[in-house]
């Protein structure tokens, strides 16, 4: 179970793999609490309602490896795991998520790898989100591992349905009875009609502050006057 890259920037056991996935896990929680509040102060609003994060198991890790038909060593993990450490943004709104995927691009340090947007193009299951594999650097005291990060950006409504999803597909295995698949389907159609419904009713409001703002602006000028 031993690696070094060629370069010497390798992780060598699996203690120095928990230490370093769990310092990009950090890194990017900050940066989007960071985003959050200075969104907060320019705008008076958040996109993001909550952040979850976690560390893929090693149990679950042997298993994926397992399924690609790949050893249990630190190196398969490393390259061929996009998701050892994962973390979860969730939005009130679908707008949002675009938002916060531009701003995690635009940062200098994150290097997007790969990008699944099954919001455009749901999946089969009808299970909707943004995917991003990126990569941050993590300072060592005498190297910098680019460590990669799968983040996934969803809103209160899709972060529900997946939620189900994911239990029924534990507990049936994956072979699920067709009416069950169905009606989830169903209700993943719901869940993107409410998201879409909810959006434009939050740009109405907005719009009528906007305006409610702009008459008692002029109300004020004219009372100086
Ligand atoms: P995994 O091997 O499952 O990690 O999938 P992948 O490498 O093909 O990537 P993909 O982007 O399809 O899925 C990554 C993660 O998204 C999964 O581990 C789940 O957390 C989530 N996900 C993907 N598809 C579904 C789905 O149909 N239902 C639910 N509930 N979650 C899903
Ligand atoms: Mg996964």
């Amino acid at each position: 179970m031993e690696l070094r890259l060629g370069n010497g920037d390798g992780i060598d056991s699996w203690k120095e793999v928990t230490l370093v996935y769990s310092a990009a896990l950090r890194q990017i929680e900050t940066k989007m609490e960071i985003l959050n509040e200075e969104f907060q102060h320019v705008h008076q609003y958040n996109p993001i309602e909550h952040i979850k994060a976690r560390i893929k198991t090693p149990e679950s890790i042997v298993k994926k490896l397992k399924r690609h038909g790949l050893e249990s060593t630190i190196d398969n993990m490393i390259t061929h795991i996009n998701d050892i450490a994962g973390i979860r943004i969730i939005c009130s709104f679908t707008s949002d998520i675009y938002r916060i995927a531009d701003m995690i691009r635009t940062q200098r340090d994150i290097k997007v790898i790969a990008i699944k947007d099954y919001i455009t193009f749901p999946k089969q299951s009808g299970y909707r989100s943004y995917h991003m594999i990126v990569t941050v650097p993590v300072y060592l005291s005498d190297r910098t591992v680019d460590t990669k990060v799968e983040i996934q950006i969803r809103t209160v409504a899709m972060d529900f349905w997946a939620s189900l999803e994911h239990k029924i597909h534990y507990k049936f295995e994956g072979d699920a009875p067709e009416h069950i698949k169905s009606e989830l389907i169903e209700c993943a159609k719901m869940v993107a009609d409410l998201d879409s419904r909810m959006l434009s009713l939050n740009d109405e409001i907005l719009e009528i502050s906007k305006k409610l703002e702009q008459e008692r602006e002029l109300q004020r000028k004219k009372e100086r006057e």
